[in-house]
């Protein structure tokens, strides 16, 4: 069986680290198509040495632009790679642009198309990843699901038959990370002296929060008035947007700092009071290293953190403050996203509906 999987953003590299590794133990050819979607190394190149996966076979370098120009570039230059390589499978990843573009390519094409992390939803149509996720499953032959939610979200959208629940490769990848990092000093500790326990981790990048300057300036308001410091790893987007509307990410409480390398992010969650963040994956990791998370959003996908009591959703700065201030939720043991070994299944679900 041949695998074309195409990633391009932070997140899909840390989904691609489990099923890379899986791929090669069970004999399976993977191929690794790099979108450029990301570039700068810290969002990119860190998380392919780090997580021990192979170097991109293919690299579209289509770097940044709005949605269209970006989707379409890489619409344009899939056409090739996907005709050279006739794969067995397509893998696609998430929600970005490029997973919509590699889905839209691929099954026009007629290649088989399975969209990993299918299913999820926040109902809320401003949000580009909304659409996204929403075409790519309605696009894909195969619909790998991390929860039970996700499936139901499938099954009332008329794509049950194409459904597998698999669990989620991030809880995989963040297991093992756990693991790796357990007794390391957090980097954040070490390097801005601040207290372990003492400090929240922040990260906020989302258009809606950053792109319009009230919006921004309310959040990064609310996160400089809390009663600890606040370590924001700014994405690139959050410092463009800062610098034009003239916000400082350094103030008050809030500390700036460049984004960190995966272990470094897992051992600077584990070592803080607690994360705000507008992040799909930072509210769920923080809930399975035991850590309260703030979402700054009206909704989530991952709702299971929220009924779980590890994460509430927060939009407003006073809302934001009463939040992080709010007593430290009840252990659970609740698993709702799988036992770590999701990646495994996924190549065998892979292998199981191979034509
Ligand atoms: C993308 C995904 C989002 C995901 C996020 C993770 C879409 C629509 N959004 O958002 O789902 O949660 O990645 O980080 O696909 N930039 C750089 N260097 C880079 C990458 C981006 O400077 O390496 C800047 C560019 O100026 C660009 C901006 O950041 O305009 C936004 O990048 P883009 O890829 O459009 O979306 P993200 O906000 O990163």
């Amino acid at each position: 069986m041949k695998i074309v999987s195409v990633v391009g953003a932070r997140p899909q590299f840390v989904k691609l680290a489990p099923v890379h590794r899986a791929s090669v133990a069970a004999g399976v050819e993977h191929v690794i198509v790099h979108t450029g979607q990301h570039y700068d190394p810290m969002l990119s190149d860190v998380f392919f040495d780090d997580l021990g996966i192979a170097a991109p076979d293919v690299h579209l370098g289509v770097g940044s632009g709005s949605h269209g120009v970006q989707t379409g570039a890489m619409l344009a230059a899939l056409d090739a790679v996907f005709d050279a390589q006739r794969p067995d499978w397509v893998l696609v990843y998430g929600d970005t642009n490029s997973t919509v573009a590699a889905a839209l390519s691929a099954v026009k094409m007629h290649l088989p198309v399975a969209h990993l992390e299918a299913g999820l939803r926040s109902f809320n149509r401003r949000m580009p990843e909304e659409h996204n996720r929403v075409l790519t499953d309605h696009a894909a032959d195969l619909l790998l699901a991390p929860t039970e939610v996700a499936v139901g979200h499938l099954a009332s959208e008329g794509l049950a038959e194409r459904t597998v629940l698999v669990g989620d490769v991030m809880t995989d990848v963040l297991f093992e990370v756990r693991d790796a990092v357990a007794g390391r000093l957090s980097p954040l500790v070490a390097e801005l002296g601040l207290e372990s326990g003492g400090h929240y981790v922040a990260t906020i990048h989302r258009a809606e929060n950053t792109d319009d300057p009230a919006r921004l300036a309310e959040v990064t308001g609310a996160l400089a008035a809390l009663d600890k410091p606040v370590v924001l790893l700014a994405h690139p987007r959050v410092v463009a947007k800062a610098a034009s509307h003239g916000i400082s990410l350094t103030q008050g409480s809030l500390i700036a700092h460049a984004p960190l390398a995966y272990p470094d992010l897992i051992a600077s969650t584990l070592a803080s009071a607690g994360v705000v963040t507008d992040s799909g994956g930072l509210q769920k990791e923080a809930f399975l290293l035991g850590v309260p998370a703030t979402t700054v959003r009206t909704e989530t996908e991952w709702v299971e953190t929220v009924a779980l009591g590890w994460n509430v959703l927060a939009n407003t700065a006073e809302e934001i403050t009463a939040a992080v201030a709010r007593a430290r939720p009840a252990a659970t043991d609740a698993a709702p996203y799988g036992d770590g070994n999701a990646a495994q299944r996924v190549i065998k679900v892979l292998e199981q509906h191979s034509r």
